[in-house]
């Protein structure tokens, strides 16, 4: 996997390099680079144990426990810290964590058929975690739709990553959960869904993306964003 090499990575420099830009490298060595408390967002779906072609699997967890710390560091006091996580692995996701756990928001996806040991599932879970009492933005409700599924984004089409999340319920998210300027981070940003949703709602963003040929992605997917 081609990626930033670690020098290139020791001249990036906060905040110029590293705010409305995604970046490729590893989300370890990146996050260590923003300074305590700059982040009124974490937005993420991290590679746990997901088995797919071409993503990182993460199969134990090493690399969410290890940047755990580093996302309460990193947020500002009274945020909310938000994570996709797989319901196989739900107990590790509170082993090691930090923040105080809120709420879970629901994604039901109508034609999602991922085999699992139910039969097939049919909804994705978004984890709300807080560090210290933030206040809701825009209070919606618990439930969403994935309305075209199938990895395809209506204004898009067909998007070439594994784990695409809709655009339209991260920007469900981030209207709920930020306002207006603030800054997002994604650290496992994938195909760019985040960054893209943050462009078109006026958010800033910091997205990192270890696998080339997705940065490239997500770089491309941002470059057509229109405002
Ligand atoms: C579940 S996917 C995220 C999908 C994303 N939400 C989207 O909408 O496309 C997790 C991503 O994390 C990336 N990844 C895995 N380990 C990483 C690391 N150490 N640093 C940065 N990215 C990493 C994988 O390549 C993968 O694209």
């Amino acid at each position: 996997m081609d990626t930033q090499r670690n020098d290139d990575i020791s001249k990036l420099k906060f905040p110029d390099d590293f705010i409305n830009k995604i970046i490729c490298g590893d989300a370890l060595q990146l996050i260590k680079k923003i300074p305590n408390r700059k982040i009124d967002l974490i937005l993420t779906d991290p590679p746990y144990g997901l088995g797919k072609e071409g993503v990182y699997s993460d199969e134990n967890l090493t690399t969410f426990y290890k940047i755990l710390p580093e996302c309460y560091r990193v947020l500002r006091d009274n945020s909310f810290f938000i994570t996709f996580f797989s319901t196989k692995f739900l107990p590790a996701l509170f082993k090691h964590n930090p923040f105080t756990y809120f709420w879970q928001i629901i994604l039901y996806c109508p034609e999602g058929a991922v085999r699992s040991p139910i039969g097939i599932t049919k909804y994705m879970s978004c984890f709300v975690f807080k560090k210290g009492n933030p206040k809701i933005i825009s209070r919606n409700r618990d439930l969403f739709i994935d309305t075209p599924g199938k990895l395809v984004e209506p204004d898009e089409g067909f998007i070439d990553h594994p784990t695409p999340k809709p655009k339209h319920f991260i920007k469900e998210i981030l209207r709920m959960f930020s306002k207006e300027g603030d800054l997002v981070l994604d650290p496992f940003i994938g195909s760019g869904s985040t960054a893209v949703a943050c462009k078109q709602l006026k958010r800033r963003f910091i997205g990192f993306e270890i696998n080339k040929r997705y940065y490239q992605l997500a770089q491309k997917r941002l470059f057509r964003v229109n405002l």
